[in-house]
């Protein structure tokens, strides 16, 4: 087999075979496939397509290229969550323990990344004393004894995602709908769930900003998963404008409490109960969504998924006591309101500036190695369709320093405001099986 020979079958639209593409990734990440080889091979892709079969067998084979997370000690279908990605995607934080609390397994790998916050890891090491410095047998006995842990990105996953990925950064290939779906399921295939939520984003502040691509890809991502064996579902939610009201690490800490003692933003906990029941269904604990929803709700309501929030918290160091006293948590020097400059509906919140603003205040990594402020980050006090009034506050700012007039300027161009009628959007487009 020569990979030049493989360039020039897809080149010209033609199907790869399983053997075609082994040899691709397998060279490649080994090195014997130089750089210019495999570029050529990935603009051939991006634009001839895969067939569902050529897609799914690419992944399986990112995924062998590295280690494979073992989760069968745990008793039960372990289902995990992926979302896309978005500003104020505080979903994790109030799921792992909202479906623990039903006894669906959670056995959750997260990682720090770069972003407009930090990651699940950097938000619940908010919590005084919270780690995840745990061995892998630890992890295991957590989730069997408490239904819930967390655990930092261990072993080497998907290797060659990973050296694909940098060589798509540079090459005009990221944006292709076969090699991002193979990307993202790669990795979550590894991390060893046995069912799989997708949580695809659209809108402003989505990777995916058109509606059509948001499911394109979701689909192409639901065909692999259920092709490779493991039960796979996507829901499409909206990402126009940001989640919830909390954007910051302790801020979204704090939201997650709220929402778990049933008096989070409605969007926020609309969206909670809806990728719950899909993960209460495909883990077996609920016959219909209607039922599951219902026990996710009452758990909200009777301060059960708070009681397991708690526990887990406490299981991993941290200090449970956050949950009824949240001025424990890291707080902000400085909080600034943010006036509406006139009156009228709120018809935008680009939620790309806001994640931006973030950032710029601290709460996010703009590289690997920056430091973020777990105190810092914006509270919005409305959201799209509300009505607001002249010199009434639009969010509110937490700082660790007094100098944030260009982040002001910054949120005033991200908020529009009209005197025309404005709906909020959808929060959920569709569900794809
Ligand atoms: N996220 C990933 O992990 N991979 C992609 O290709 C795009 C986004
Ligand atoms: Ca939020």
């Amino acid at each position: 087999m020569r990979i030049y020979d493989i360039i020039e079958k897809k080149r010209d639209g033609e199907k790869l075979t399983r053997e075609e593409i082994r040899f691709f990734i397998n060279g490649y990440t080994n090195g014997e496939i130089p750089d210019y080889q495999a570029s050529a091979f990935l603009m051939a892709v991006f634009f001839q397509d895969m067939t569902e079969e050529e897609r799914a067998e690419l992944t399986s084979t990112m995924v062998e290229s590295g280690d494979q997370i073992d989760l069968s000690a745990i008793s039960g279908i372990k289902v995990d969550k992926h979302s896309t990605g978005g500003v104020g995607d505080t979903t994790t934080l109030i799921l792992a323990p909202l479906v623990a609390s039903l006894g669906v397994p959670v056995a959750k790998m997260s990682g720090r990344g770069l972003g407009h916050t930090g990651g699940t890891i950097d938000k619940l090491e908010s919590v005084p004393g919270f780690h995840v410095e745990i061995t892998s047998d630890e992890f295991v006995d957590l989730v069997n004894q408490n239904k819930v842990a967390v655990v930092g990105q261990t072993g080497n996953l998907a290797p060659a995602d990973k050296k694909l990925y940098s060589l798509r950064d540079v090459t005009a290939t990221v944006n292709s709908i076969p090699l991002i779906a193979s990307s993202i399921m790669s990795k979550k295939i590894a991390s060893g769930a046995d069912a799989i939520v997708l949580d695809v984003k659209t809108g402003a502040g989505a990777f995916m900003k058109e509606l059509d691509e948001a499911k394109e890809l979701a689909g192409a991502m639901v065909s692999i998963g259920n092709r490779v064996g493991r039960n796979t579902m996507a829901v499409i939610s909206d990402m126009s404008q940001p989640l919830g009201n909390a954007i910051g690490n302790a801020l979204e800490v704090e939201e997650a409490i709220a929402t778990l003692r049933g008096n989070g933003p409605e969007d926020l906990t609309e969206l909670c109960l809806e990728l719950g029941s899909q993960m209460v269904v495909l883990a077996n604990k609920a016959d219909t969504l209607e039922e599951a929803r219902e026990r996710l709700s009452e758990n909200l309501n009777n301060g059960k998924a708070l009681e397991q929030f708690k526990q887990f918290l406490k299981s991993q160091g941290g200090d449970a006591r956050v949950v009824d006293n949240t001025d424990l948590l890291p707080q902000a020097v400085h909080t600034f309101d943010l006036p509406a400059k006139q009156s009228g509906r709120i018809s935008e919140i680009i939620a790309d500036n806001i994640g931006t603003a973030a950032m710029m205040l601290g709460a996010g990594r703009a590289t690997k190695d920056s430091e973020i402020d777990l105190a810092v980050g914006i509270v919005l006090d409305k959201k799209v369709g509300d009505h607001i009034s002249k010199g009434e506050s639009l969010l509110k700012i937490h700082a660790s320093t007094d100098e944030v007039a260009h982040v002001k300027e910054k949120l005033y161009e991200s908020i529009m405001i009209t005197n025309d009628p404005v709906e909020a959007p959808p929060l959920i487009y569709d569900n794809i099986t």
